[in-house]
């Protein structure tokens, strides 16, 4: 179907380039196929050139020792399955010896060179060029600074740490030791994050006055990462405006371009808690609870039925469901969402005023039936959306629409990788920036990642004072 024809289907034109529901629009372009969005004319597409994969290190191969052989330890260290080459895992921190011997058989890595934890690898001088810190949230500071001060670069997951003091210490110790840390901001290396920023300096849309940004989390996610699971708790991980969308602070702050002053910040823990137990229900979804086949939170359905996040459980077989079952009556996945010891807020609305009286609204939801994310941005002389697949431009004076889309501008080599491609995308700039010994190599510098961690450490200060919070960069 030619754009035309769909657009007519869809009711959006009548006159001329007449848009009457953007909505309508962004979400019916997405359902284009790459095939009626290629046969756009080239006008109609934005276009910008995507990078490879391949990092270009000048013909060094960087070494690296993974710290939290976990979800996202794994993830960074199979950059170099890809390009052994450039980057090689020849070191492994972790207290799970199954995933700690997966690690060592998959790259190779010489048993002196395993470790049960952090604190062990860290008594030894250095072993390699990088350290990829993937431990859980509360376990990233001390090995950080600890790292920096043997001498090695950082690959970093966010959050930073759990203080907005802590993350200005990794800050001044990365000054002190001269060197490197990249915090996994991974949205900043998303080809159509890259691809938004570019069209939005390009000054198509003018001068960009105001963004809404919005991080549906998508029910079962929520209850599985914030409710039963690792992030449930705010003070043994971070408050879930850093845990979950520090991402997303630091997207609007890069997307405007200026320095964000003043925040303030809605939102509570809504739904799941123990007042809205339905009468009677157990405490484990598997102990026969009359409700399970209404409830959409219920364990059996996620974990069993759909197979979903099955990830956490170190399975040997996913598709064994008394294996399964037995994860579900014996670790906290299996409990009923309304009895979990959680305290994360489950609907979280920011407003922000930026320099030059630019402002933001972001709103983190536990409710929706998908993930993702949703962004509008206001311009001068034009408007964006999109939904992180495909974004649409208008042109005010003109009327007309150009998209990008995902479908259309990704490289085989993307194609499946995390966040966008973002992922990987950041493993490529981290490995040329220490290969180069130039952080500026990398979109997002520890300065700017603390940047926007403290605007989430000012909104959650203004969401339990009810007041709005200035945002202070330097302390
Ligand atoms: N950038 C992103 O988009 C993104 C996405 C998900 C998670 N994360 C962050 O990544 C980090 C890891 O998350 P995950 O999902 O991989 O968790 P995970 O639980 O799968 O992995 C963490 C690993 O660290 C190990 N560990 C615990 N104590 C340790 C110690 N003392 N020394 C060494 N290893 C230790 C654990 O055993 C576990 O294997 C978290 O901080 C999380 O918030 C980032």
């Amino acid at each position: 179907m030619i754009r035309r024809d769909f657009l007519k289907q869809i009711g959006l034109v009548t006159a001329g380039l007449a848009i009457t529901d953007p909505f309508a629009m962004a979400k019916s372009m997405a359902g284009m196929s790459a095939e009626e969005l290629a046969k756009l004319p080239p006008e109609e597409l934005i276009h910008f050139p995507l990078r490879s994969l391949r990092p270009d290190t000048g013909g060094k191969r960087i070494t690296a020792i993974i710290v939290g052989a976990g979800n996202r330890g794994r993830l960074y260290a199979s950059y170099a399955e890809r390009y052994p080459e450039n980057f090689k895992i020849v070191g492994v921190a972790e207290p799970i010896e199954g995933r700690r011997d997966a690690m060592i058989k998959k790259h190779g890595i010489p048993m002196e060179n395993a470790f049960v934890g952090f604190k062990e690898l860290l008594e030894q001088p250095k072993l390699a060029d990088v350290v990829v810190i993937a431990t859980p949230d509360d376990l990233h500071y001390e090995p950080c600074m600890k790292a920096l001060e043997l001498g090695y670069d950082v690959l970093l997951e966010k959050p930073i740490a759990q203080t907005e003091k802590e993350c200005r210490d990794i800050l001044r110790q990365t000054e002190k030791y001269n060197r490197i840390v990249a915090v996994c901001h991974v949205l900043r290396y998303a080809p159509y994050f890259i691809a938004l920023r570019e069209y939005i300096r390009s000054g198509a849309i003018g001068e960009v006055v105001n963004i809404q940004h919005m991080e549906p989390i998508e029910f079962a996610h929520m209850a599985h990462s914030y409710v039963r699971g690792k992030w449930r708790v705010e003070k043994e991980t971070t408050p879930i405006i850093l845990a979950k969308s520090c991402h997303d602070l630091d997207i609007m702050r890069w997307l405007i371009d200026k320095p964000c002053k003043v925040i303030s910040a809605e939102g509570s823990l809504h739904l799941f808690k123990k007042e809205n137990m339905p009468e009677g229900a157990p405490f484990r979804c598997t102990d026969g609870c009359p409700y399970e086949a209404e409830c959409p939170f219920s364990a059996m359905d996620v974990y069993l039925r759909r197979k979903k996040h099955l990830g956490v459980f170190d399975l040997k077989n996913r598709n064994d469901d008394a294996e399964i079952l037995e994860k579900l009556r014996t670790t906290g996945y299996g409990r009923c969402v309304f009895q979990c010891d959680n305290d994360q807020p489950d609907h979280y609305v920011t407003t922000m005023l930026f320099e030059e009286d630019k402002t933001a609204t972001f709103t983190m939801d536990a409710f929706t039936p998908w993930g993702g994310r949703r962004t509008r941005v206001m311009g001068t002389k034009g408007y964006i959306e999109g939904d992180m697949s495909i974004f649409t431009a208008w042109d005010f004076k003109t009327g007309k629409t150009k998209i990008w889309s995902r479908e259309v501008e990704e490289l085989e080599e993307y194609k499946g990788a995390g966040h966008g491609g973002g992922d990987l995308a950041l493993v490529r700039d981290f490995l040329e920036a220490v290969a180069a010994q130039d952080q500026s190599r990398l979109s997002s510098t520890l300065e700017a990642s603390v940047e926007s961690h403290v605007m989430g450490f000012a909104a959650e200060k203004s969401r339990k004072s009810m007041r709005k919070v200035r945002v202070k960069m330097r302390d």
